[in-house]
């Protein structure tokens, strides 16, 4: 097979057969084709799009290049979540924990930060010792003992999307749902999962801004799922303003502390219980969304969330201790500001794209990978789009390790926080659930 060939057809708006898909993928692995020939085919993919069949090749190729988890004879069902990220989004922290409580395997594999959206990898970092780069093998063996297991992606996994994935970086095509779809798709299902529980943020922090594109990629990545055998389902969550009160690292992984000790602010309990439950009904350790809550809640009242937390944390090499004492553990910001409202109203817009630069310019975030993360700074916001406000009442805090990074940090609250005089209408916390039947509208 020659790339041009494919390029040519894909270029003039043909399709590209499920053997040429393997045989590509497997050449990409191999490092068998230069980059600008793959780079050229991205761009085709980019404008003519891929179909069904050939998302699901590429997604499936892209899967057999590498390494896979084997959880058969594990005795338990094991189902993950997914999403697609955006600005205080902290939700896989407490999920795991309280889905392996009830008996479900959980192998939970998470990025890092980049550009304005953090990473689960990148805040479970802020805890003294945690150790994310587990080996398949590692991570495998902590399933089996302790039911989750809080991992990077190892260079076994999925191999061709990598190459594809920096590719689609450096060449403006990393937006083309079908390249998305099959390039996550291909890591979770090398998972060895029984189900798949996906988070795809809409608005204005999200990835993909635009409901109708992102109930698209939804739908994408259910069908793919479903046709892999794993049974799949999406909910669609508001990410218009950041999810909770804390945004940055260590700030995260103590509002997620506060979760599993039944505090912790309502919309980010919220998106946890609803994803959570669907990972408990998909896993059919129970019969129905309100059946799977309550188990869940009953991990929370009984501490075998918070001891589950402990267990994983010790596992990997981290100071258990963080949670009793968070702050005692937590790295902590040497400088903080309370910034307040300098007139009254009401809370237009939080803006989450704005806070999550802002989460950078404190030295709290990555504009490259191989930028490094302090895990002390960030944001505690303390408002919500539609909340009214007084001259003078706190909108956010800043976390910073220098006056200048204060500084910083308090232009980008008045930026981000807009105050006026008319109503807001607030954005539904979960809009959508997609599964493999169709899209119902909550
Ligand atoms: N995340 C991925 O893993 N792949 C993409 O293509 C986009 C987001």
């Amino acid at each position: 097979m020659h790339l041009i060939d494919l390029i040519t057809r894909k270029r003039d708006g043909g399709r590209i057969t499920v053997s040429e898909w393997r045989e590509f993928t497997e050449g990409v692995a191999l490092a068998r084709y230069p980059e600008y020939q793959l780079s050229a085919l991205l761009m085709a993919i980019f404008f003519r799009g891929l179909d069904g069949e050939e998302t699901y090749a590429l997604m499936d190729g892209m899967l057999r290049s590498g390494g896979r988890l084997d959880f058969s004879g594990l005795g338990r069902p094991v189902v993950d979540k997914h999403s697609t990220g955006g600005v205080g989004d902290k939700v896989s922290i407490p999920l795991a924990p309280m889905v392996a409580a009830c008996g479900v395997a959980v192998p939970m594999m998470s990025g890092r930060g980049l550009g304005h959206t953090g990473g689960t990898l990148d805040k479970l970092e802020s805890i003294p010792g945690f150790n994310t780069r587990l080996s398949m093998a590692e991570a495998k063996a902590q399933v089996e003992r302790l039911g989750c297991a809080l991992i990077g992606q190892t260079g076994e996994i999925a191999p061709a999307d990598k190459t594809l994935y920096a590719l689609r970086d450096a060449t403006a095509t990393v937006e083309a749902i079908p390249l998305i779809a099959a390039s996550i798709m291909s890591k979770k299902l090398a998972e060895g999962l029984g189900g798949l529980v996906l988070d795809v943020k809409t608005g204005a922090g999200a990835f993909m801004p635009q409901l109708e594109r992102a109930l698209t990629l939804a739908t994408t990545m259910v069908d793919i799922g479903e046709r892999c055998g794993c049974p799949t389902v999406a909910l669609m969550t508001c990410m218009d303003h950041p999810l909770g009160v804390a945004c940055g690292n260590a700030v995260e992984i103590e509002e997620s502390i506060d979760i599993l000790r039944g505090g912790g602010p309502a919309d980010t309990r919220e998106v946890t219980l609803a994803l959570g439950a669907e990972m408990l009904v998909l896993a059919r350790v129970a019969d129905d969304i309100g059946a799977a809550r309550s188990m869940l809640e009953d991990t929370i009242t009984t501490g075998r969330a918070l001891e589950k937390l402990r267990q994983i944390i010790e596992a990997q090499g981290g100071d258990p201790r963080v949670v009793d004492d968070p702050q005692g553990v937590l790295p902590r910001a040497p400088e903080q500001l309370l910034v307040v409202a300098s007139q009254a109203g009401i809370v237009q817009r939080v803006e989450p794209r704005v806070l999550g630069r802002g989460i950078i310019a404190l030295g709290g975030g990555r504009t490259t990978m191989e930028d490094t993360v302090d895990p002390s700074v960030g944001f505690r916001v303390l408002v919500r789009p539609g909340a009214h406000v007084s001259r003078g009442t706190p909108l956010a805090s800043v976390l910073a390790r220098d006056a200048a990074g204060i500084a910083a940090g308090e232009a980008c609250v008045r930026e981000a926080v807009s105050i006026g005089d008319a109503e807001v209408t607030v954005p539904p916390l979960i809009s959508h659930r997609v599964t493999g039947a169709g899209t119902e509208a909550l």
